[in-house]
């Protein structure tokens, strides 16, 4: 077993500092500026939809899975449905599936050195199933309340891994992540699936995180943050002038279950490794 592999194992998370250039994080936000350029909101269904429980069942959403697609942040738009900030400045996340779809994100997802690590994890034949790109706009960016990615990404067993890419440094200052040294060894809490209609938390445990001792990930653009799928972790506002643009891909276990009931789905046939 490699050394990495050994203190992901202990910890539940593993920083790597400097994973990335400067130029391959610099690529990636003018793609992801780009991207938002090319993209037409008129008629968005993120517009007027007021609750977290709207916007997180309508179609855009549940279909974001095979696509690019973008999503605003909550007040992006005023009564009139016109946005108040530059579009760029008004997006929260684009997701589900430009490491498949893009070229430049396909390239940062799988290059040299994501093989490298996912060889050194034991994670060569696992499957991207997901990827996002997070803004974290200065002032605007919101909290990420304390969750588990297995939640969002259940497999049977239990097999999610996130790889976070912070694109410019993370502060506490900025809004970065926050969790706990083995914060990784308790039970899933929830699973979030689709229902008939629209979506639910299905609740395994209803016992809170253990939060104490939770320390901020503060980390440098470039640096590459692998967290286990149970580890619980949040982030709180930016309220600074300096916006924390991130990029994180998740993989499953390529043997293991991954229910038709999950939210987000993928044609299979098109995933593939790191
Ligand atoms: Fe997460």
């Amino acid at each position: 077993m490699s050394k990495q592999l050994q203190q992901f194992q202990n910890d539940g998370f593993l920083i790597i500092e400097g994973f990335n250039s400067e130029q391959e994080c610099d690529e990636l936000m003018q793609r992801s500026a780009e991207l938002t350029a090319k993209f037409d909101y008129t008629g968005h269904p993120s517009v007027f939809q007021t609750s977290e429980q709207e916007r997180t069942s309508d179609e855009y959403f549940l279909n974001s899975g095979n696509n690019i697609s973008f999503f605003f942040e909550k007040d992006a738009f005023d009564k009139n449905g016109q946005l108040k900030n530059k579009i760029l400045h008004s997006l929260n996340k684009i997701g589900h599936a430009m490491h498949d779809l893009d070229p430049v994100f396909n390239r940062f997802s799988r290059s040299p050195q994501m093989k490298q690590l996912a060889k050194e994890l034991d994670l060569s034949d696992a499957l991207v199933i997901q990827s996002m790109y997070i803004f974290k706009h200065a002032k605007i960016g919101g909290v990420v309340d304390v969750h588990q990615d297995s939640t969002f990404l259940y497999t049977e067993p239990e097999s999610c891994v996130g790889f976070w890419f912070a694109l410019e440094d993370a502060t506490i200052e900025n809004g970065c992540m926050w969790a706990k040294l083995g914060g990784h060894k308790t039970t899933l809490r929830s699973w979030f699936r689709r229902k008939d209609v629209g979506t639910e938390f299905l609740t395994y445990d209803n016992s809170p995180f253990d939060l104490d001792g939770v320390i901020p990930l503060e980390v440098k653009k470039g640096a590459c943050i692998v967290l286990d799928g149970l580890l619980p972790h949040y982030s709180q506002p930016n309220t600074s002038g300096k916006s924390r643009h991130a990029y994180a891909i998740h993989t499953i276990d390529s043997k293991a279950n991954y229910p038709k009931e999950n939210w987000l789905r993928r044609d299979f046939s098109e995933l593939s490794s790191i």
